[in-house]
């Protein structure tokens, strides 16, 4: 019988993407998810994709009861965990939201998993955790900065309360993966990213000007100290990371206490590279304009990620061509994300 591992947000942008790689390479895995920035359609199109059925209970992480049922219903061995808010926006407007759903939601996971004797986990930190670097590229051994929002906040918290625990008994085996900027969707079209209400992060910005649900897009700041002045990210295909997260729970089953890898390319783009290569890529134009820069807005941040490569041995595979054209595939196949009705993809114009 193979054991389970739970996937806490799996029906979120990149916790069903590696619910899908998991199941992939055959683990057996139980969703749990509110649903608070995510939809059962997503479930359902897991199981036409695995042609398998996804297990999926509708509930929250701060429910110790839930928590307790689930640990002893089902035989499981480790917990990815996605589950959190995750708006830098909304973080500054309602903090007391964010400490309590991400840190306390993690405090009443990790009590929980130790009640049942399950001590691995897969953490979903970012490089927001690094604040502002002194240099790139950012490698982990440059210890933690000072994020500069509440959301980012969390992320430290949780991270230092995971070191904690992981100090205080030997039984834990933890992962800390650190994003930078995941972008892109399954190939098939059938999952993606589906922000709700209006979106900040620059893909799900530039694809809904690109299908005319924004008439522009808004370039923040054009005097940076970069290649042309506009901000430099390492975007980071989604499934390249949901892999990240499959080699991890591999390494973490022979190798307990507490673990930090980057997960990012080591490559940075700036936000006017990434719109014109969009523009190459599609064929679509994208009306753009500057603005002034984004409070909290860092000039250049990418990844140094030779440990993950080590410690791992995962590297991506996919390049940014492959990010844009699978990205603008899942919008233009769901131009309203998991309510639109999946149509067959059609190819991607190229130039
Ligand atoms: P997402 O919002 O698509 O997924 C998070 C999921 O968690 C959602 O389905 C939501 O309904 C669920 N959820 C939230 N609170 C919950 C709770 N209390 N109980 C149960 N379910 C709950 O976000 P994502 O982009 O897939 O991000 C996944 C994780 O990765 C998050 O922890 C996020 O902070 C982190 N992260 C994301 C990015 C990014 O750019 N997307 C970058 C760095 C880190
Ligand atoms: C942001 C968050 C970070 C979080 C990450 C993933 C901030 C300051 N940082 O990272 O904490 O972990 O998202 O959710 O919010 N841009 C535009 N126009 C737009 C949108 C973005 O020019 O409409 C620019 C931004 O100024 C930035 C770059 O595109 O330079 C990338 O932005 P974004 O996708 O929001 O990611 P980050 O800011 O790197």
């Amino acid at each position: 019988m193979r054991k389970t591992t739970l996937i806490t947000g799996g029906a979120g942008y990149i916790g069903s993407h590696t619910a899908l790689a998991l199941i992939n390479a055959g683990h057996k895995v139980l969703v749990l998810d509110n649903l608070c920035n995510s939809c059962r359609e997503c479930i359902r199109r897991l199981e036409q994709l695995t042609l398998t059925r996804v297990d999926f209970i509708k509930g929250d992480i701060r429910d110790p009861v839930l928590l307790d049922d689930i640990f002893s219903r089902y035989d499981i061995e480790a917990v990815v965990h996605f589950a959190s808010l995750k708006s830098v926006e909304e973080s500054v407007r309602k903090p007391l939201d964010y400490y309590a759903n991400n840190v306390a939601g993690t405090l009443d996971l990790c009590q929980a998993m130790a009640r049942n004797n399950v001590f691995q986990l897969v953490f979903s930190s970012s490089a927001t955790v690094y604040g502002e670097p002194s240099h790139t590229p950012i490698a982990e051994d440059v210890g933690t900065g000072k994020p500069v929002n509440p959301y980012g906040r969390t992320k430290l918290m949780i991270e230092e309360l995971l070191t904690d625990l992981c100090d205080s008994d030997p039984r834990w085996s933890i992962g800390l993966l650190r994003y930078f900027n995941p972008i892109g969707a399954h190939e098939s079209g059938m999952i993606g990213e589906d922000p709700r209400g209006r979106p900040n992060n620059l893909l799900p910005c530039l694809t809904q000007v690109a299908i005319g649900r924004i008439p522009e897009l808004t370039v923040y700041g054009s005097d940076y100290p970069t290649v042309d002045g506009t901000c430099v990210r390492d975007y980071i295909h989604v499934v390249d990371l949901a892999i990240g997260h499959l080699k991890a729970l591999q390494v973490l089953q022979h190798n307990n206490g507490i673990h930090f890898w980057n997960l990012g390319t080591g490559v940075g783009y700036s936000v006017l590279q990434i719109i014109h290569s969009f523009e190459d890529i599609t064929g679509i134009s994208i009306p753009y304009r500057f603005a002034p820069r984004r409070l909290g807005d860092i000039a250049k941040c990418w990844a140094d990620p030779g440990k993950a490569g080590r410690e791992l041995g995962w590297s991506a595979q996919r390049g940014l061509e492959q990010m844009i054209t699978d990205t603008w595939r899942w919008q233009s196949c769901n131009p309203q994300g998991y309510q639109s009705s999946f149509k067959i993809p059609a190819p991607v114009a190229v130039k």
